[in-house]
């Protein structure tokens, strides 16, 4: 367990803005070369515009340059654990296919899986190639 990187991910849901929803997320990523990058959620009065804390944090490590993910924190205040939405489980698979997703609860909770836990039989790129005449 990266204690830090939870700390981080569990330090960003003060920054969420989650009015409609009043459900905070925080989120942290950590790149291969140790640096964290945290994200929250950001609600919308347009709703469907609301973007998940998970994906601000990779978005964010990936727009600076780091392609190698190798974990990512999702942390909420509640009782019982996060689960990632299938938007960000589609967004994992292929930005971060080998990190590892860690889901965790202010209190202690804490459990670990693999993106293919989560989302047996992604689409990926491959799925889109032509076929040969
Ligand atoms: N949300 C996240 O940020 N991450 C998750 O893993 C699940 C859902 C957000 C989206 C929305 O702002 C709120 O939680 C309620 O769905």
């Amino acid at each position: 367990m990266d204690k830090e990187l939870i700390e981080r991910a569990k330090n960003a849901i003060e920054k969420a803005y989650s009015p409609y929803s009043n459900y905070s997320v925080g989120a942290a990523v950590r790149t291969e070369n140790g640096e964290i990058f945290d994200g929250c959620n950001i609600e919308n009065s347009s709703y469907s515009l609301t973007v998940c804390a998970e994906r601000v944090a990779l978005f964010k490590a990936i727009s600076e340059g780091n392609d190698k993910i190798e974990e990512i924190s999702i942390v909420i205040d509640d009782d019982k654990l996060p689960s990632p939405c299938g938007a960000c489980r589609q967004v994992i698979s292929e930005l971060a296919p080998n990190a590892k997703i860690s889901l965790a609860t202010k209190d202690g909770l804490y459990k670990e899986y693999k993106i293919e836990e989560l989302l047996p039989n992604a689409f990926t790129l491959n799925h889109g190639d032509k076929k040969d005449e």
